[in-house]
């Protein structure tokens, strides 16, 4: 049994020969993460509050019904209970993407299942099935949830054209505007965008088909974008996380009347 069975077999939980701190990487992924879950919950389940002039906040986007011009289908029809909100009838979508993202497995295994907690460092269990059995094999669920995410930014990008119009209440007349709540919606896009077109199936879509990407210069150079992006996934990763929590804080601060947005134009 070489030194390495010896740390994963017969360690106790958190044994390690690392004289490192081992750990900084993961207790910031448990905080920061815990604290957004809390509040993406939060604002999920609230149904309202979640509009505000053109803005209409990414949690809630695309919006299928409510009561607000936003709505695709109008108001929330009798069939869907009350308590749905509409945001719960799309996050999944995102949530979904962002849970099974390689980086992100990577860093909650460690941080939130300690498994193991981080390299050469004991782990609670015995065994270690990986993701070739269920309930992991399900993460190869990613790839699909990449082609559905791409739809919600291009979604988004619309709303931030909308969030570009404005409507005076006294004429009704729509007229061109940029408040600050229009930035924040546009680099809430860049955000995503960079994390969604660097993701590692996105590599595989572009160029994985293909035995010599350097036939198809097209392919070739979408392929090096992505794969610019992709060297950065991390840091998109933690960039989207946090423009898109904040843009709903922001659309929902303004509809509350706790700030003012700031009309620029
Ligand atoms: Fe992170 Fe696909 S690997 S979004």
């Amino acid at each position: 049994m070489d030194s390495v069975d010896l740390i994963w077999k017969d360690g106790r939980f958190g044994q390690t020969t690392r004289r490192d701190a081992w750990w900084k990487d993961a207790i910031p992924v448990l905080v920061v993460f815990s604290l957004f879950l809390i509040y993406a919950n939060w604002a999920a389940w609230q149904g309202n509050h979640y509009t505000w002039g053109p803005y209409l906040s990414p949690f809630y986007s695309p919006l299928f019904f409510g009561d607000s011009e936003h709505a695709w289908f109008g108001p929330r029809p009798e069939w869907i209970p009350a308590f749905v909100s509409p945001a719960l009838l799309i996050l999944w979508v995102p949530g979904l993407f962002r849970f099974t993202c390689y980086y992100y497995r990577g860093a909650y295994y460690k941080a939130f299942w300690a498994d193991p907690p981080a390299c050469a460092v004991s782990e609670p269990r015995n065994s270690y099935l990986g993701e070739r059995y269920f309930p992991l094999i399900l993460q190869n669920l990613h790839r699909y949830f990449l082609v559905l995410a791409c739809t919600f930014i291009f979604l988004l990008t619309w709303d931030v054209w909308k969030a570009l119009w404005w409507k005076d209440a006294a004429t009704g007349h729509v007229g061109f505007g940029i408040g600050l709540g229009t930035i924040v919606l546009a680099v809430n896009v860049v955000f995503l965008g960079g994390y969604t077109f660097g993701c590692h199936a996105m590599r595989h879509i572009i160029g994985g088909v293909m035995d010599r990407l350097s036939e198809s210069p097209a392919r070739l150079k979408a392929y090096q974008c992505v794969d610019c992006l992709n060297g950065k996934h991390k840091m998109w990763a933690w960039l989207s996380l946090f423009s898109v929590g904040l843009s709903d804080v922001y659309v929902r601060c303004c509809s509350m009347g706790i700030i003012s947005d700031w009309r620029i134009l």
